[in-house]
C-alpha cells in the first residue's frame, strides 16, 4: 500500500512540475526596413524573413520604417530592447550615414551588434522610358548642357541611390536636381510614370522594370557587366570612370543583445541563404547570397566598421552632408 501511494505521489509531482522555460524565440520578431515597401531593401527583407521564420519557430515581421535615408530607422534598432526580437537589414548606407549625418540619434559605433551578412547587389543606372538620350554618350551630354533640368531621383542621404547618384554627379563633373524620396520603390514608380529623369537603383529593383522596358538601361555601376542583364555596358566600358559601387546588406540587433541569441539569428540567416526559393529569386533579381561564413556576427562587424572608414574621404571630398 505504502509503494503505491509513494508511486502515485512521484507521478503526481511529475504532472505539476513546472514545464521547462521554452527556448528562444517564444514570440513573434520584428526586421525592420528602412526603406519602403516593394523597394529593394524589402524586396530582399521578405525572401529572407520567410525562411527565418520557419527556422525559428516564430514570425519574423518585416516592418517598413522609412525616412531620414534610413537612419529613423537604424535609431529605432538603437532604442530597441537588446533582447533579440528586433533586427535591422540594412545595406552599405548603414555605414556611409556615419559620415554622411553630422548628427544621428545614436553612435554608430557602439549602437549595434551583428548577425551577419546577407547579400551583395550590384546598380545601374535608368532612365524614364521616353528620355530622349539613344545611348549613354547622349545621355553624359544631356545632363552635362542641362543639369538643373535633369532630375535625378535617390531614397535620401544615406541610401545606395544618393551614394550612386553621388559618384555619378562626381564623375561627371556637374550637380544635377536631386529628388528625394522614402525609397527606390517609390522613386522608380515615378520614373516609369515619367516625374523624374534618373535614378541609380539596385538590380533588384531594377530588373524587372528594365526587362519589361518600362524603363531604359544606359550604363551599370559595376567593373564587369550583369549576367541578367547582358546588353547594358558598364560605365567604364563606355569611357566614364568613378562610377562604380557594390551593395552588401547585412542584419543588425542593438547592442547588448545576448550572444547565444544572436547565434541563434546567425543560424536561421545561414539556412535562408541557402534555401533553393531564395536563391532562384535572387538570381532573377541579379542579387548574391554571401558566402555563409560572411552570414556571421565577425563577418558583419569588420565589413561595417571598415566601409565607415572606407567612404568617410570619399564623402568628406564630395562635401555632402546631411543634418
Ligand atoms: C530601398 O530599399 O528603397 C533602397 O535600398 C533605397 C536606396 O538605398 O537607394
Amino acid at each position: 500500500m505504502k509503494l503505491k501511494i509513494a508511486a502515485a505521489l512521484v507521478a503526481a509531482s511529475f504532472l505539476v512540475a513546472p514545464a521547462t522555460a521554452q527556448e528562444y524565440p517564444t514570440q513573434p520578431l520584428t526586421m525592420l526596413v528602412p526603406f519602403s515597401a516593394g523597394g529593394p531593401t524589402d524586396v530582399v527583407a521578405r525572401l529572407v524573413a520567410q525562411v527565418m521564420s520557419r527556422e525559428l519557430g516564430q514570425q519574423v515581421l518585416v516592418e517598413n520604417a522609412a525616412g531620414a535615408g534610413g537612419t529613423l530607422a537604424s535609431g529605432r534598432l538603437a532604442q530597441a530592447e537588446p533582447d533579440g526580437y528586433t533586427m535591422l537589414i540594412h545595406h552599405l548606407g548603414i555605414a556611409t550615414s556615419a559620415t554622411l549625418y553630422r548628427s544621428l540619434p545614436y553612435d554608430p559605433l557602439t549602437a549595434f551588434d551583428y548577425v551577419g551578412q546577407v547579400t551583395t547587389v550590384p546598380m545601374l543606372l535608368v532612365s524614364r522610358p521616353d528620355y530622349p538620350a539613344e545611348n549613354f554618350e547622349q545621355l553624359l551630354q544631356m545632363a552635362r548642357e542641362n543639369p538643373d533640368e535633369t532630375l535625378l531621383a535617390n531614397a535620401g542621404p544615406g541610401a545606395v541611390s544618393h551614394i550612386c547618384g553621388m559618384l555619378f554627379m562626381q564623375a561627371i563633373g556637374e550637380q544635377l536636381t536631386t529628388v528625394p524620396y522614402p525609397g527606390t520603390g517609390p522613386a522608380m514608380t515615378d520614373v516609369m510614370g515619367g516625374q523624374v529623369d534618373l535614378l541609380c537603383d539596385q538590380t533588384t529593383n531594377a530588373i524587372p522594370p528594365v526587362s519589361n522596358n518600362s524603363v531604359k538601361a544606359y550604363a551599370t555601376a559595376t567593373a564587369e557587366r550583369i549576367p541578367q542583364l547582358p546588353d547594358v555596358p558598364t560605365a567604364l566600358e563606355q569611357g566614364l570612370e568613378g562610377f562604380e559601387v557594390g551593395v552588401w546588406h547585412g542584419i543588425y540587433v542593438p547592442a547588448g543583445t545576448p550572444e547565444d541569441r544572436i547565434e541563434t539569428l546567425s543560424s536561421a540567416l545561414q539556412v535562408a541563404l541557402q534555401d533553393e526559393t531564395v536563391l532562384a529569386r535572387f538570381n532573377e533579381l541579379g542579387t548574391a547570397p554571401v558566402p555563409l561564413e560572411d552570414a556571421t556576427r565577425e563577418s558583419l562587424k569588420n565589413q561595417y566598421e571598415s566601409q565607415i572608414e572606407f567612404w568617410r574621404p570619399l564623402i568628406e571630398q564630395a562635401g555632402e552632408y546631411a543634418n
